[in-house]
Order: structure tokens, then sequence, then C-alpha cells
């Protein structure tokens, strides 16, 4: 039953899977790719498009994945490349599509090339492949620039010479086991068009372009020269971020892409300063979509929430993209737990916050973003309302900034505890052998099989939204909303096809004239001579 609709990806619902904690097939304790082939059909019935997988290839995981040592190998841990093979297939068969992570900005410092480079010293032709570079200083002890890791530290790793002496530093945005390749070196692009083809070959649909901006440095790797670089990350220009170059980059693999029949696409992961410096990854002949990290950050408030939609939906109207939505990902601390917290913390926590309302308030976002036009993400386990586990032990943690300090402590693994199946086992159907991260016990009650059934569950809810939005093909196409008057704290919208969604963020009941007949709420709506109560925090579907 595989899917040939043109243009697919534009309405998507994408169910983003975070192979090490969906579901673990050979009882490791690890999630794996038979694990997620297995759980295909739950996917199937929930009623998402498709399926984006983080990575799964060979590697140390240094970074849980995000640090590749062989792009056309599956890790042990997960499988090999046959269970990526039937994985593709079944989904296929079940109408699916599969999208898997590309990781370009940076190898593992196992990879083949870099543990070439450091072994063959100072003059290896493959350090060109890498940003390799002598120190400032005397004797060469200070790092080349002033740029910072993004997990903490600076971006340079001194290396030590065959010899044993102190040697060149090489370049990481991210951990020292993330050397950042050279785009400009013609070996990289070609391996890269290639690793793309063999995915394509296989099967896929397409790719999750990870730090899609981060590609291309600006010559002379000059220094940035403010303190505090992490703060001004996504929101000024950096010297190694959204440098002009990548966009030949991503013509090229576009080109690629469209040599393959089905609309095979990609989407970036991609910071830029404002919506039209993003909007530039999705021109025509570039990348399909881009996260919207913008609208991820923003907190349930009908006045932020009204003009990063504004925004969002301008900036890719005039390159023809679909806007993208999200609220969560495995990078960040779950909405259910951000909006369980006051405003104005952003999106790394780790405190619990009030759960009630914050699953209120997830419910309602997710009924929001589901409304809005263009295609939407959804993380693994928002759908069965899950928070981020904010007490895990530090024993247990792995985000690899947990270790590197500065400020940011591997919150990132709350968001990635393996998914609750059934109400009981060791790991609550997870897997047979425990699991890498503990779950805490109140998560028998949140489990698929705990949820299935019960209307008032957030796994009802988004089987019910997701249904709706398979009948309503007016609601992820187009390139608008229409904004209709509302009291303060509430948004108001009309789509396609007589649909109006209304979406009340404030902490108090809102009486509004009945907009029609309610299809889905988030919360049971009451009618009184006004018209229709909506409780706090509350979204409701209406067709008119
Ligand atoms: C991924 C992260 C990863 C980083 C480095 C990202 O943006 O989503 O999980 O740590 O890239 O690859």
């Amino acid at each position: 039953m595989t899917q040939h609709s043109a243009d697919w990806w534009r309405d998507a619902v994408i169910y983003q899977v975070y192979p090490r904690s969906f579901a673990d097939a050979n009882g490791d304790g690890m999630g794996d790719l038979e694990g997620v082939r297995s759980r295909l059909p739950y996917l199937r019935e929930l009623g998402v498009d498709a399926v984006w997988l983080s990575p799964f290839y060979a590697s140390p995981q240094a970074d849980a994945g995000y640090d590749v040592a062989d792009y056309r190998a599956v890790d042990p841990m997960f499988g090999t490349v046959e269970h990526a093979d039937a994985l593709i297939r079944d989904a296929h068969e079940l109408g699916l599509r599969v999208i898997v992570d590309v990781v370009p900005n940076h190898s593992s410092d196992r990879h083949e090339w870099f543990e070439r480079a450091i072994k063959e010293g100072p003059g290896s032709a493959l350090r060109d492949r890498y940003h390799f570079r002598t120190g400032r200083g005397e004797s060469g002890e200070l790092p080349p620039n002033d740029w910072e890791s993004i997990f903490g530290g600076p971006a340079w790793t001194r290396t030590d010479n065959p010899d044993g002496s102190p040697g060149d530093w090489y370049l990481h945005l991210f951990a020292p086991e993330q050397p950042d390749f050279n785009w400009e070196h013609p070996a990289v692009a070609d391996e890269f068009r290639s690793i793309l083809r063999f995915w394509l070959d296989q099967g896929v649909d397409g790719f999750r372009v990870d730090v899609a901006h981060g590609l291309v440095k600006a010559a002379g790797l000059p220094d940035i020269g403010g303190s505090d670089q992490l703060k001004l990350l996504g929101n000024a220009s950096m010297p190694f971020f959204d440098q002009d170059g990548v966009h030949l980059i991503y013509r090229s693999w576009r080109a690629i892409l469209d040599e393959y029949p089905d609309d095979r696409i990609a989407v970036a992961e991609a910071w830029a300063p404002t919506p039209e410096r993003l909007a530039l990854y999705v021109r025509p002949d570039e990348l399909h979509q881009a996260f919207n990290f913008p609208y991820l950050g923003t907190y349930w408030d009908a006045e932020a929430l009204r003009e990063v939609i504004d925004s969002s939906l301008a900036a890719m109207r005039p390159v023809g993209a679909p806007a993208t939505w999200v609220l969560s990902n495995h990078d960040v601390t779950r909405h259910a737990t951000r909006f369980a917290n006051p405003a104005g913390l952003g999106t790394q926590l780790r405190t619990p916050g009030d759960r009630g309302l914050g699953l209120r308030r997830a419910h309602a976002a997710t009924l929001l973003m589901l409304a809005l036009p263009g295609s939407a993400y959804v993380y693994q386990g928002e759908e069965l309302g899950l928070p981020d586990v904010t007490d895990l032990p530090d024993e247990a943690r792995q985000d690899p900034s947990f270790f590197r300090a500065a400020g940011q402590d591997g919150f990132r693994d709350g968001c990635r505890v393996p998914i609750p199946w059934t109400r009981d086992g060791s790991s609550y159907g997870f897997g047979s052998g425990g699991s890498w991260l503990p779950q805490p016990p109140e998560w028998a009650g949140l489990s698929v099989e705990a949820q299935t059934g019960d209307p008032g569950s957030t796994l009802e809810l988004y089987r019910g939204a997701l249904a709706l939005r398979r009948e309503h093909p007016g609601l992820g196409a187009g390139e608008s909303v229409e904004w209709r008057d509302a009291p303060e704290g509430v948004l108001h919208f009309v789509r396609g096809d007589g649909f109006v969604c209304t979406a009340n963020t404030t902490g108090q009941p809102v009486t509004i004239p009945t907009p029609g007949r309610a299809i889905l709420s988030s919360a049971t709506v009451h009618y009184n001579e006004q018209g229709a109560e909506l409780p706090a925090d509350t979204t409701v579907w209406w067709q008119a």
C-alpha cells in the first residue's frame, strides 16, 4: 500500500523515532531497528504519515549516534543494514514513509578518515578533510580561535603528534569526539553525495539534515570576539553558522533527490538569525522543509503564538515551502514539562513543574499545532503525554553536555527515557532486558496499553486528531490562517472547508459565540446562552 501522492510532505505528520528508546527487540536494554519494525503497525494506527529515525549508524555513541564512524553501516547495537532494509520495506507496505538522519557537519573521531589523519600526523592529506590548525601562543598552546563548543568548553582540541609531542588542534563545534568536516574539500562533498545515494537506493524517502546550517565556516575562521557565545546562537550571525556557502551544497543534494522517483525529501535542522534567512534553505531548488525552532521555543501564550505563526507563514510563502511545526524533539525538554513550568525558562529544564497544568496545555498545544497549515513533527512519547524525567540519577546520564558542564547539565537525557508500552514488565514493554535510562514507576499508567481505549487519554486525543486531519485534507493544506476576533489570550482562526480552531491559552474559562459543531476538544466544552465556554488552557476544533 505504498503511497505515491506527489508532494506528500507538504502537509505530512512526521513521527520522530529515537531508536535507542523506542522498542528493544533483543533484550539488551537499548532500542533497536527490529524493535521499531515490530511497532510500525502502532504508528500506522496512530495515523502519522512518515517516520523519521534518529541515527542508527555505526558509532561509538559519544553523542548518542550523532557521532558517526561509518555512514553506510548500522551499529550492531541497533541491528544490521538488512534490518534497516526490512524496516523500510514494512513501513512502505503500511503506507508509512521513512526519513533517516544524515550527519554531515562532523564525523566521529573514530571515522576512518579522522583516525588516519591523527595517525599519519601533520602533513597527512586526510587532515585537509577536517579543520586542523596550529595553535596560538608561543608554542601553540592556545586554541587557534575563540570559538566555543555548543556542549561547553573550547571548540578545539589539541592533538598529540605520532612522536608524542603536542601537535595541531582540530575543530569540533560539538564534543571533541565529533570533529567538523572541511566542506571546502571536494572529497567531503563527494562522499556525502555518495552516502545520500546509498540510503536512497535502500529506499528511504528522505533525510533530516543534522546541523544543516553549520557545514561551511567563514574563510579564515575569524574570532567572534564576544563572550557568552552560546547565548548568541540562533539569533546572531556566527562565522560557523548559516554561511551562504551552505546553499550550494543543498542545491547539489536537491538534484540527487530529484533523480529518484516518488518525491524524496530533505528537512533542515537549521538555525538562522531570522525567518527570512531560514527560508533560504527551502527555496525550490534546495531542501524541502526546515524545522521551525522559533515555534518550538514559544511559550503557551496567545500573543506570542500568533506572532510566530504569522512570521513563519510569511517567511515560507515567497519560497513556496510549507511551514513546519514542532513542539518536542530529542534535544529539548518535552512540551508537557515546559508548559508545566513558568514562562521565560526556555527549552532546557530540569524542573517538573505542575504536571496537571503541563499536560492540559500540552493537549491544547497539540490540537493547535495540528490545525495549522503545513507539516507537523511529533516526537515519540508525546502522544502518551510523557513528561521529561527530571530526576535521573547522575550515574545514568549520557548526554555529552552533562560531562562538558558550562551550564549545560545533561538535561537532554530527560526526554530520551524509553517508551512505556505496557502496564507491567521490567521496562513496561520496552524490552525484556530493562532500559538504558530508568523509567519512573508512574509510567505504567502512561503506557500505550493503559491509554488505549480511554477516551480521556492523551493517546486517544492524538489518534482522534490525526484521523480528523486525514479526513480534512484542507487542514494541513494552504499557506495561511484567517484570524478572527477573540478575547485576549484566545486564538481563533478559520481554515478551509468550514474548519475553525479556537485555543484558550489563559488560566480562566472563556465564553465565545459558538462557531459550529465541536468535532474535537482537548477538554470538555460547556454551552450556555452566551455560547460555548472553553475551560482554561483548552483548544477546540469546530465544523462551521
Ligand atoms: C542533534 C543533536 C546532536 C547535535 C550534534 C543536533 O542538532 O539533534 O542531538 O547532539 O546535532 O550532532
